[in-house]
């Protein structure tokens, strides 16, 4: 049987590092909300030796390594099906952008192979927590206040916008990015307040700002310091008319946030980067438990 998904993008609309956790993680506190921007994902599977093959069409590793590959296999274990499994990834997400994209093919993969071995009973948030950090949320997606590790997720309403989004062609790696937080937590972010998450008020634009009206990304100030790159978006973004704008998860993909669309696509084009590093995406068709 064959399936094809599309495994959607996330933003972090605010991002807390709490503190560090005695396994070397970081409890961290953030709003996810998946955005329309996404991969391809195409999975086929018979009953057969275990195997698994694994096209990629764009920038990500077509081996064990990418984290598509572990999701396949750590089905099979947990599921203990033995499976032959075919694999065509279409990569649209930038990959180590903050956006979460290898993480959301991941889940997608584990939804996919639970749907085709109709095994829709199995518990995918476990496996999904293995894969990594920002997986489970992929599991049901929409939007969630993200809590612990990244394996605590409470579903609230979708937050309707439109999303300009700029990625600086920089690299920045997660763990360095935590690394940097460890370092200087205790210059930069003694009183790291919490995101206020209040339900009523949520899904609702006020004065022009969307929930959660603080779009605080501990992740900035660090970052900024370090990455010129990083700076000079965040200082763009400063003196730009737009005062919804944040940085996503350990960036470097910045985003600007706009009620409508013809709002986000003027703002889109009076920007000075090329339009390599600029994309438009929404929240429409975000489904939400929430
Ligand atoms: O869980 P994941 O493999 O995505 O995490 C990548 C790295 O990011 C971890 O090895 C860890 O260094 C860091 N991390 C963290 N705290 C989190 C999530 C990730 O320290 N909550």
């Amino acid at each position: 049987m064959r399936i094809s998904l599309q495994p959607r993008a996330k933003l972090n609309l605010g991002l807390r590092i709490l503190s560090i956790r005695k396994d070397g993680y970081h409890d961290l506190q953030s709003i996810f909300q998946e955005i329309s921007l996404c991969d391809r994902l195409t999975i086929e599977a018979l009953p057969g030796r275990r195997r698994i093959r694994l096209k990629c069409l764009g920038d990500a590793p077509e081996g064990p390594d990418n984290l598509v590959w572990k999701a396949a296999s750590v089905f099979m274990e947990l599921s203990d099906e033995s499976l032959d499994i075919s694999i065509l990834l279409e990569k649209r997400i930038p990959a180590r952008a903050g956006l979460g994209g290898g993480s959301s093919d991941a889940a997608g993969v584990l939804l996919g192979l639970a749907r085709i071995t109709g095994r829709e009973d199995l518990d995918l948030f476990e496996a999904a927590a293995v894969l990594g950090s920002d997986v489970p949320f992929f599991i049901n997606g929409g939007a969630a206040m993200v809590t612990g590790r990244g394996e605590r997720i409470a579903a609230i309403p979708v937050i309707p916008f439109h999303a300009v989004l700029i990625h600086p062609p920089v690299n920045v790696s997660t763990p360095m990015a935590y690394s940097l937080w460890d370092a200087e937590s205790d210059t930069y972010l003694t009183n790291s307040d919490t995101i206020r998450h209040d339900s009523a008020s949520s899904a609702v634009w006020h004065e022009g700002k969307p929930f959660p009206h603080d779009l605080r990304n501990d992740f900035l100030p660090l970052l900024e310091k370090h990455i010129p790159e990083i700076a000079e978006v965040a200082r763009f973004m400063s003196d730009s008319q737009c005062d919804s704008w944040g940085l996503s998860g350990s960036g470097p993909t910045f985003y600007a946030l706009f009620r409508g669309e013809g709002e986000a696509r003027c703002f889109s084009r009076s920007l000075r980067w090329n339009n390599s590093i600029c994309r438009t995406a929404d929240t429409a068709g975000a489904s939400s438990n929430g």
